[in-house]
C-alpha cells in the first residue's frame, strides 16, 4: 500500500484509504447501522447520510454535552439519528423531522431494527411547519440540535433551532462546505447560497459563538458548522 502522504494519489484516495484504516479501529461495524445503510439504498433513498466516523462525531458530540433531548432536521433512513439516539441516557429522546413520508417509513423501520423505539420520535411534514407546531407545544429546551435537511432554509432551522434552544446548548450544521464552493460568492447553487446566508446570520447573532470544521473522506470535502448557545 501506497503512503497516505504520497503525493502520486489523488488527494481524495488519500481521504477514502484514511477513513477506512480510522473506520476500522475507531467505527466498527454494527449490524443494526450497516442495514440501516443497506435498507436505505434498497428503498431507493438517496445516499447522503453521514459517513460513519461523521455519525460517530455527532454521538459523541451529543455525548459529551451529555445530551437528553435531542433535534435532528432531516432524518432520511435515520442513520444519523441512530447514532444521536446511542448517545442519549435511559429516558432521554430524539424528536427528528422529515419531510418525506417514505423516508420516514424506512427510518421507522430502521430505528426499529436498532431498538431505539422508545427513544425516537419521527415528525413527518415539512420542517418549518413541524417545529412551529413544537414551539407552540412549549416543551423543554433541547440540548442538542443537529440541521441536516434542505439547505436553502438553513437560516430557518437555525433561527427554530435558537428559540427551542437554553444557554448551552450546542447546534451542529452539516454539509457547510459543499467541495469549498461555500467561498464563492458569485454561487448560483441555490444550496451554497442558503448556507452563505446561514453563514451570515450567525456572525451576526450575538447570543452564539460558532467555528465550522472542514472534513474530507468517502462523502468528499465538506463540514460541519459547530454552534453553542450562550443567550
Ligand atoms: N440526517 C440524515 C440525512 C438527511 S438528508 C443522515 O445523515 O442520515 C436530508 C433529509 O431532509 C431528506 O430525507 C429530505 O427528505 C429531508 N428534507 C428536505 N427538505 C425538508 C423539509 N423542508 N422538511 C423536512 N424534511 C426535509
Ligand atoms: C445532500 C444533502 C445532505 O444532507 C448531504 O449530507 C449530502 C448531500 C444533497 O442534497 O445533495
Ligand atoms: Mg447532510
Amino acid at each position: 500500500m501506497k503512503y497516505p502522504g504520497n503525493t502520486k494519489r489523488k488527494p481524495e484516495e488519500t481521504w477514502v484509504a484514511v477513513e477506512g484504516y480510522l473506520d476500522g479501529l475507531l467505527t466498527p461495524t454494527d449490524a443494526a447501522l450497516d442495514a440501516a445503510v443497506a435498507e436505505s439504498e434498497k428503498a431507493g433513498l438517496p445516499q447522503i447520510a453521514v459517513s460513519p466516523s461523521q455519525g460517530k462525531l455527532l454521538h459523541l458530540l451529543a455525548k459529551m454535552q451529555g445530551a437528553r433531548r435531542i433535534l435532528e432536521i432531516g432524518t432520511l433512513g435515520g442513520y444519523s439519528t441512530i447514532w444521536l439516539a446511542r448517545a442519549l441516557p435511559a429516558r432521554g429522546r430524539v424528536v427528528t423531522l422529515e419531510g418525506e413520508k417514505k423516508h420516514a417509513e424506512v427510518a421507522r423501520r430502521n430505528i426499529a431494527r436498532a431498538g431505539l423505539n422508545g427513544k425516537v420520535e419521527i415528525r413527518v411534514g415539512p420542517a418549518l411547519t413541524t417545529l412551529a407546531e413544537m414551539a407552540g407545544e412549549r416543551k423543554a429546551a433541547f440540548d442538542f440540535i443537529f440541521i441536516d435537511a434542505d439547505k436553502e432554509n438553513t437560516t430557518e432551522y437555525f433561527q427554530w433551532g435558537l428559540r427551542l434552544s437554553r444557554s448551552g446548548s450546542v447546534i451542529v450544521v452539516d454539509n457547510v462546505i459543499r467541495d469549498g464552493e461555500v467561498a464563492d460568492g458569485a454561487t448560483s447553487d441555490p444550496r451554497v447560497r442558503g448556507i452563505r446566508r446561514f453563514n451570515e446570520a450567525v456572525a451576526r447573532e450575538k447570543r452564539v459563538s460558532a467555528t465550522t470544521v472542514q472534513t474530507v473522506g468517502s462523502k468528499g470535502y465538506d463540514g460541519f458548522t459547530l454552534v453553542l448557545v450562550l443567550r
